[in-house]
């Protein structure tokens, strides 16, 4: 598993590549697997606004297109003096697959479980048999 600062440093790595013309916030993202991989985002907004992505589910959506399903850690960077926290969104987004560690700047590291208790999850259709 990579160290809270390396996977800080693809984040902030990650972060250049944001596009954010409407809200000049970047935001990078990294997400380290249990196979050791560590699969990147950044936000990516549009002139219709809500069409926009978050840097941590560019970041989750491309490492499940990859095949990747288990997760240790996530690490987000904002811009430079912003603790950032992930969305709400986000948070259900990732829990989909399960509790990782959430690594942040200037704080310290969270279980996602902590950041969105109680989420309604696939445990939650398996009930209805869907
Ligand atoms: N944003 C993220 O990418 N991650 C977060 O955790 C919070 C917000 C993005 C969405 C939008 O492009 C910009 O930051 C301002 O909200």
């Amino acid at each position: 598993m990579p160290a809270a600062s390396e996977l800080l440093a693809a984040a902030r790595k990650a972060r250049e590549h944001a596009y954010a013309p409407y809200s000049n916030f970047a935001v990078g993202a990294a997400l380290a697997t249990k196979a050791g991989d560590v699969v990147t985002g950044a936000n990516v907004e549009n002139a219709s606004y809500p069409v926009g992505m978050c840097a941590e589910r560019t970041a989750l959506f491309s490492a499940v297109a990859r095949g990747h399903r288990d997760f240790d850690a996530i690490a987000i960077v904002g811009p430079e003096g912003v603790a950032l926290t992930p969305c709400g969104a986000c948070r259900q987004a990732l829990s989909e697959f399960g509790d990782m560690r959430v690594v942040r700047e200037g704080c310290d590291d969270v279980a996602l479980r902590d950041l969105l208790p109680d989420a309604f999850g696939p445990r939650h259709l398996a009930r209805t048999g869907i």
